[in-house]
């Protein structure tokens, strides 16, 4: 993908604020601290883009970036925090869900997961939801520089088999930020949706 344009775009924080969109939509999704903003960002060789998500009071938010005037990227709150109260994670829950079932452009979902650990059950009931929502979906397994060779394949070969047995059919795809690992064939893969 040739990005010759990355601009945010805006921030939202009731589903009902959503506009009448016209423009395909990638949305990202994956606890706190997966690695989401770093992702984004070395998707489109940005040093800071995403972290227009991270600053206070946003990171409850939608957050809209738009690549090459043709697609967007949405950055959905990062989920599990340990010391959220219910109610917190109750808006949280009706802001995605209400996303996903509101957005007519939604095209696929990223699921992001720390590929060191197996799926947690947060990234179980969130791939669940996706399938019985017929939403197109992959799952990236992140920071993936932190294995070795051998950690990497047997990391990958046990997600696989998790995702198996929780009945997805997901495709598991390895990444990495900092090395760079795997952004390619990630391009690749979201290419085919917002063509
Ligand atoms: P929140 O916005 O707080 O929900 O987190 P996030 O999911 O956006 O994670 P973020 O990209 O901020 O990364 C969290 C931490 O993990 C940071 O210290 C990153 O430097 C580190 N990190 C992210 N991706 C990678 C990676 O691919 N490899 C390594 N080694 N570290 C990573
Ligand atoms: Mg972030």
């Amino acid at each position: 993908m040739k990005l010759n344009s990355v601009e945010f775009v805006t921030s939202v924080a009731h589903v009902d604020q959503l506009t009448n969109k016209t423009i395909s939509e990638i949305a990202f999704a994956g606890r706190s601290n997966v690695g989401k903003s770093s992702l984004i960002n070395c998707l489109l060789n940005r040093k800071k883009m995403a972290k227009i998500s991270s600053t206070p009071g946003k990171t409850r938010l939608l957050n809209y970036f738009i690549i090459n005037e043709k697609f967007y990227f949405v950055d959905l709150p990062g989920y599990g925090f340990a010391r959220v109260p219910p109610s917190e994670r109750l808006k949280w829950r009706q802001l995605i869900e209400g996303y996903v079932t509101t957005s007519k452009m939604l095209k696929v979902m990223l699921i992001l997961t720390d590929l060191r650990h197996p799926l947690s059950k947060l990234d179980v009931e969130m791939i669940t939801w996706v399938s019985h929502m017929d939403l197109p979906h992959l799952v990236i397994g992140t920071k993936a520089d932190k294995l070795s060779r051998n950690q990497l394949h047997s990391q990958l070969a046990k997600n696989k088999r998790q995702l198996k047995e929780i009945g997805s059919s997901a495709e598991l795809m390895p990444f990495s930020s900092v090395t760079k690992i795997g952004r390619k064939e990630l391009w690749q893969k979201m290419s085919e949706f917002v063509r």
